[in-house]
């Protein structure tokens, strides 16, 4: 179906408010719920939904000061939650197997002990996480800290996340899964196909997320400058200018944009190398702005002295009749521990590609813990490499280096293509910390 681009205005999605305070924990609630959406104009759309609205709330959380998150499953399969990039034990993870079943509910705890940056929730069940995030399991969630607030970055009104994904949708606006993600033509900023977002001529922090289940956006602001401030996990050590920005699936970039440059009445398109428009920003007049971006945001952890090092393979095998993912040449199984850590190890991973250019691009997210990129194999460093990280690009044919610390918890948690169809088909693998 045929609609007019920049015909609606971005929303921005509302935040959360805690339903209480418990155990020292602000306590939110979210149902998973099936319900109908207007994406395109005049069609209704079956979602699935956190909260009831095709757009979820924005979780807003600070360093330190725990979330309880309760989740009832009003949804006749079974789902989950995983906080995608959050530092957090085994049983609040979201593991895979570990589901609420239809009308049942699940507590979930976050400590946030991690500075600030921008994570997001999303469905993980395995087999049926690319599924339920593709029809619209998928919401901010947004850490703040102290030392970030000293900085003066743009706060409040002009510190907007923007959830970027894809859909492919049939004559009667339905949204089609499975088939060749490539065909996925219609861009969505926070829930609208390609919409308008007003801004004042002033600086604005965007934080962009990937929620896509299978694509690399390539974005461009028409030659324009944007300045990337934070990767995954939070601020880089200084502002890096850009033109362009790649991002694949689950992967965030925190970028500033200021409007002031440009004479009001100007129109910036932020556009995808393949698939063109995906949101226009409308300069309007003028604003107070006493906000800044310091040349020097926060240094990165000192890299400590690894003494473990891995190989991790991502493939398929395309011998049968659907393709297998497998990571080390096995498909995910929950009952195999495919790696052991020691807790409070620093490992080096070479994360390789094992699949020709046919089968193309993966991507490597680890649960638990922030990773540093420490150089590729094959393939130039990315911008999206610099900082803390817990999603990278992995080109066909191509290695990735990198280190982490597995600082604190115990248990089990998974690591994956986050081009979520090929971990559903089983390029998953699991990890065991042990004391
Ligand atoms: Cu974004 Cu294993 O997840
Ligand atoms: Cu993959």
């Amino acid at each position: 179906p045929a609609f007019t681009p920049f015909a609606k205005r971005m929303p921005v999605a509302p935040v959360a408010s805690p339903v209480g305070y418990a155990d020292g924990a602000d306590v939110y609630r979210l149902a998973v719920k099936q319900t109908t959406a207007e994406i395109l104009p005049g069609l209704q759309t079956e979602v699935l939904t956190f909260g009831g609205n095709f757009l979820a709330p924005t979780i807003r959380a600070r360093t330190g000061r725990p979330v309880r998150l309760i989740v009832a499953n009003q949804h006749d399969q079974h789902a989950n939650v995983h906080m995608h990039g959050a530092h957090v034990a085994a049983s609040s993870d979201g593991h895979p197997m570990d589901l609420i079943m239809p009308g049942q509910s699940r507590t979930y705890e976050y400590t946030n002990k991690q500075q600030g940056t921008t994570l997001w929730y999303h469905d993980h069940s395995h087999g049926t996480e690319a599924s339920h995030v593709y029809h619209g399991l998928h919401g901010v969630y947004v850490i703040e800290d102290d030392d970030e607030q000293y900085l003066r970055l743009p706060s409040g009104a002009f510190d907007v996340p923007i959830m970027l994904r894809d859909g492919l949708f049939d004559a009667n606006g339905q949204l089609v899964f499975g088939g060749n993600p490539a065909e996925r033509d219609v861009m969505i900023a926070n829930g609208q196909p390609v919409p308008y977002f007003p801004v004042a001529a002033r600086k604005y922090r965007f934080r962009l997320v990937n929620a896509a289940t299978e694509r690399v956006f390539k974005l461009d602001l028409g030659g324009a400058e944007m300045l990337q401030i934070g990767t995954d996990g939070g601020l880089l050590p200084s502002p890096v200018p850009l033109t362009e920005l790649e991002l694949s699936s689950a992967e965030r970039a925190d970028i500033v944009i200021d409007f002031s440059r440009f004479a009001p009445g100007t129109q910036l398109v932020l556009s995808d190398a393949v698939r063109g428009p995906v949101l226009r920003f409308d300069v309007q007049r003028a604003f107070p702005d006493f906000s800044r971006v310091p040349d020097r945001l926060r240094a990165l952890p000192a890299l400590r002295r690894a003494s473990v090092q891995r190989d991790v393979v991502l493939s398929f095998d395309m011998s049968g009749p659907i393709p297998l993912g497998l990571i080390n040449g096995l498909p995910y199984d929950p009952q195999r521990s495919d790696v052991m850590v020691q807790r409070g190890t620093t490992e080096i991973w070479r994360v390789f590609n094992g699949d020709g250019p046919l089968n193309a691009l993966h991507n490597f997210h680890l649960h638990l813990e922030q990773f540093r990129v420490l150089g590729r194999e094959g393939s130039p460093t990315l911008q999206q490499d610099a900082g803390l990280k817990d999603t990278v690009q992995l080109p066909a044919g191509t290695a990735v280096l990198v280190q982490t610390t597995f600082r604190e918890h115990l248990g089990k948690y998974a690591f994956h293509c986050h081009f979520l169809e090929h971990s559903s088909l089983g390029m998953m693998a699991q990890m065991e910390i042990v004391p």
